[in-house]
């Protein structure tokens, strides 16, 4: 989609020589990525970071030098994409189910950078299920004591009826939440909770939002 790829482009110009660079994960910066690929076969110097096997395998396609997470003690930039992204910059991620690794590189990061089309960006969180990662072991508590709290969750399935699971071998509950009107308080319960290993809630992380519109413009929200 043209709007995601303007988006994912335009964030490169962040990208300087001798840069550690956090990689996220999606259609969004699947563009970024594309691009940094051909910035570095021209010589630009810098180190990617993946957050995921999918973007992994996808920067090793055009040779970007990846130095794992535990290699890295501070990443310079990291650009990700969101699912969605409120005024504030609080945002919800995990569509892709990459929300356990996208969250340690963002908070690593000295920058974080988000790439989304325009459709991404609403005055209220939740529209799009909040994606929270659990251990297999108790998703069936966790779910119990998230409607205990009056928050419905449905498990994640793959296209072919198959339960999905992460690159750290756990699901994904899909928790619906709107109007999300308290990411902060929701945030603090969830971690909170025993047996979720991370939630989709990105807030304080994002410093600047690249927003690619359909008409073809970019709105960079600071
Ligand atoms: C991956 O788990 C997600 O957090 C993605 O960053 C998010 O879903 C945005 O993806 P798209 O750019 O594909 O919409």
């Amino acid at each position: 989609m043209e709007s995601k790829r303007i988006a994912g482009e335009k964030a490169c110009e962040a990208i300087k020589d001798g840069m550690t660079v956090g990689l996220g994960t999606g259609s969004t910066v699947f563009y970024t990525i594309e691009r940094l690929g051909m910035l570095v076969k021209n010589g630009l110097e810098i180190k990617g970071v993946a957050t995921s096997i999918e973007t992994e395998e996808l920067a090793k396609k055009w040779h970007i030098p990846l130095l794992s997470f535990n290699e890295v003690t501070e990443i310079d930039v990291t650009i990700d994409g969101a699912d969605e992204v409120n005024h504030a910059f609080e945002g919800i991620k995990g569509g892709g189910g990459a929300l356990l690794r996208e969250k340690l590189v963002a908070l690593s990061s000295k920058q974080n950078i988000w790439v989304v089309d325009e459709s991404k960006v609403v005055d209220v969180l939740g529209k799009f299920h909040l994606p929270v990662e659990v251990l297999p072991f108790s998703y069936k508590y966790v779910e119990r004591e998230l409607l205990e709290r009056g928050i419905k969750a449905h498990i994640r399935y793959q296209a072919d009826g198959e339960i999905f699971i992460t690159n750290n071998e756990n699901m994904i509950l899909d928790l619906e939440v709107y109007p999300l009107v308290d990411a902060k308080k929701l945030s603090n319960e969830l971690d909170s909770l025993s047996g979720i290993v991370e939630h989709g809630l990105f807030l304080n992380i994002a410093n600047q939002v690249i927003v690619g519109k359909k008409d073809g413009t970019i709105e960079i929200l600071h």
